[in-house]
């Protein structure tokens, strides 16, 4: 069995998953959004020291499977770094402790393996990524294989939503609040242009919406229910229908057979919707994670261990490092 760790942002989260099998045998996740809330967004610092003291709280649940062990993963990038040290150095001190080696493991591809929890590893495979803190599509051939064929320029798909959700007085995370009130709306005066809808570039960014919705909420003397809800359907619309612009240009030359989506803002509902009609028009396969493991979570890093194990990737301990940075390498 494996044992993983998360502690990439805001989620304190560790797993067990049996190798032969691929099986999630154990699993919790304590979420600390309720404190991150009042602050619009989370605080590095504090999320670390709850990192601190959630980490070992679920450790002591897991303890029974120790004997069972063959090795430890842990998510060591991207994310912020003094959250990830939380986990990483979890870790080193479980694998000294107990003699067992280590898999550092990519967020990233973590995200891609919440299509696979319980499941084989379906490869080649498209992905789009939309988290907090991506917004990629990537064509994945294996596990090592993995092209970045668009990124943003700047914001990423879930942090808008985020950003959106602060500006209206609302919460975090700003996805569901931002998705629930997009469903009372149907958009009023509001009417965002979605960007880069005339450039040929084959990227993201979301700062131009984010500052239009800004503007918008300057220029309205009073923001009733309706008016946020309005708002929120607007902006919600024109960040989907980019992402859409953009992928159908990426298809538009090049064969798709199975598109998945993953990440935080991978529960998005309206988004699922419009996905499901592109891959219709395709004859491409959806393939989408229970909503459970969409956001961060320790079973996906377990499932992609499994992979990482069956393909030898484990680090000497003094070369495992943190790096807050994106990479697939
Ligand atoms: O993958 P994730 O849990 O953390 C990162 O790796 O960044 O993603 C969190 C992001 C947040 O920005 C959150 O607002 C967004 O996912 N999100 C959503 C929804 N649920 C979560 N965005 C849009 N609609 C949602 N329903
Ligand atoms: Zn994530």
């Amino acid at each position: 069995m494996i044992l993983s760790i998360e502690s990439s942002c805001d989620d304190s989260s560790i797993a067990v998953t049996r190798i032969e099998d691929k099986k999630l045998l154990f699993h919790k996740k304590i979420s600390q959004e309720l404190i991150h809330s009042k602050y619009g967004g989370v605080v590095p610092e504090l999320a670390a020291r709850l990192h601190a003291t959630a980490l070992p709280k679920i450790l002591e649940e897991a303890k029974e499977w120790f004997a069972s062990l063959k090795a430890i993963a842990v998510t060591n990038e991207p994310g912020l770094s003094v959250t990830l040290v939380e986990g990483v150095v979890m870790a080193k001190a479980l694998g000294v402790s107990l003699g067992l080696p280590l898999l550092p493991i990519n967020h990233l591809r973590g995200h891609i393996y919440s299509l696979f929890i319980e499941k084989d590893t379906l490869f080649p495979m498209d992905i789009l990524l939309v988290s907090g803190g991506h917004t990629q599509i990537l064509h994945v051939e294996s596990y090592s294989d993995v092209k970045i064929l668009a990124t943003t320029l700047d914001d990423s798909f879930g942090e808008s939503f985020d950003k959106v959700s602060k500006m209206l007085g609302f919460g975090y995370p700003g996805g569901p609040i931002v998705e629930k009130y997009a469903k009372k709306g149907d958009g009023g005066e509001y009417a965002f242009t979605v960007p880069l809808q005339n450039s040929p570039k084959i990227a993201f960014s979301y700062s131009g919406l984010k500052n239009q919705v800004r503007l918008a909420i300057e220029n309205t003397k009073e923001l009733s229910e309706q008016t946020k809800a309005d708002i929120c359907f607007s902006f919600q619309r024109v960040a989907v229908e980019h992402l859409m612009q953009k992928l159908k240009k990426i298809y538009k030359n090049r064969d798709i057979k199975r598109l998945g989506v993953v990440g935080g803002a991978s529960a998005n509902l309206y988004l699922r919707s419009k996905l499901e009609e592109f891959c219709k028009v395709k004859s491409a396969a959806l393939h989408v994670a229970p909503l459970k493991y969409c956001s961060d979570n320790a079973a996906m890093i377990g499932r992609c261990a499994v992979d990482a194990y069956d393909l030898g990737k484990f680090k000497r301990f003094d070369e495992i490092e943190v790096s807050p940075r994106s990479s697939y390498v």
